[in-house]
């Protein structure tokens, strides 16, 4: 298949092109920059040069593929409401593009914007919460609007993705607790994240682009649930840092911005998605690359 890929040099993208391109696929990868172009076409993808905010483009790169990838995401918070409506536009441009057609779109979505029915585990078919609520759900309410049209559209809803170098969320965790000098969990830290190692995530997306059902939420878990407070013991023994519990009074002057998602639990299900797709995770679970992370490089 001809797949167009946005995102392909992002940490996610990155690993995706080989899966692809050794599944036997032709990437096509969207890079804005020169460095992000030398280092798609090092790992044999044809490079495709263009912001993703920049639908013309987006348009001429969607209509010569076969599927699309859409994983680019600008990632600047203090910006988020804008960010996440661009990406709407996005998908409402490729969606116009493949429609009437089989070829299939995968977009991107966390698994922290589901609503969980029963409180406990996200599965797979809770609904999301709504843009207004959480500015990012953006992305899957546009998604919504290409599935209603009978789209082949398919949303990937993604953990913590980790490798020794990147943990999601928790990169942002151990930057916090080298700018205050300690590893915090709020109250007892039983509150959970799900997590994927990077390898299983990308080859989700393979199996979604090849065999996904118009219509479908993947959840790309490998690990249900890991709580905050183990996470923050190994970010600890890294860094060489006290580990305390605050309060969630105190959680704000701690964590900033991000203070709401520490107290929270956002554990999530796979159970369909491996039933649906045959998805397997094997790669080391979260914990394990923590430990095995260089800290000294870790910023
Ligand atoms: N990593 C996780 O744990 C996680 C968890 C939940 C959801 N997600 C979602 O998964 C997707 C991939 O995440 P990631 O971790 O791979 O993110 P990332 O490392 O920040 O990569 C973002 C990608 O988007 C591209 N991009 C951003 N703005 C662009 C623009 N204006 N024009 C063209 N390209 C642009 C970046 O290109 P440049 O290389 O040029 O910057 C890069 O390729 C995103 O949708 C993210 O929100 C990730």
């Amino acid at each position: 298949m001809r797949v167009f890929l946005t995102g392909a040099t992002g940490f996610v993208g990155s690993f995706l092109v080989p899966e692809l391109i050794n599944a036997g696929h032709h990437v096509v990868g969207l890079s804005r920059s020169d460095l992000g172009a030398k280092a798609l076409a090092r790992v044999g993808a044809e490079v495709f040069r263009g912001d993703v905010n920049d639908l013309d483009r987006v348009r001429i790169a969607a209509e010569a593929a076969d599927g699309v990838i859409h994983a680019a995401f600008n990632h600047d918070f203090s910006n988020l409401m804008q960010n996440s409506e661009n990406d709407r536009r996005v998908i409402e441009t490729l969606g116009e593009v493949l429609a009437g057609s089989d070829r299939p779109l995968v977009i991107t979505s966390g698994t922290g914007l589901a609503r969980s029915k029963t409180g406990g585990l996200a599965v797979e078919t809770d609904d999301h919460a709504t843009s207004a609520e959480f500015p990012r759900a953006a992305s899957e309410e546009a998604a919504d609007t290409l599935i209603a049209k009978g789209g082949r559209v398919m949303v990937m809803r993604l953990p913590q993705v980790h490798d020794t170098h990147r943990q999601g969320r928790v990169t942002w965790h151990i930057q916090t607790a080298r700018r205050q000098g300690r590893v915090a969990y709020v109250g007892d830290g039983m509150n959970r994240l799900a997590a994927v190692h990077v390898s299983d995530a990308v080859r989700l997306y393979r199996l979604a682009l090849e065999k996904g059902q118009a219509g479908a939420r993947y959840n790309a878990v490998g690990e249900e649930g890991v709580a905050l407070r183990d996470i923050a013991e190994v970010i600890g023994a890294g860094l060489k840092m006290p580990v305390v519990s605050i309060t969630r009074e105190e959680a704000p002057a701690y964590f900033g911005w991000m203070a709401h998602l520490a107290t929270i639990d956002l554990a999530a299900s796979s159970v369909l998605t491996r039933e649906q797709l045959g998805w397997n995770p094997t790669g080391p679970d979260l914990l394990t690359d923590l430990r095995n992370m260089d800290y000294s490089l870790a910023r």
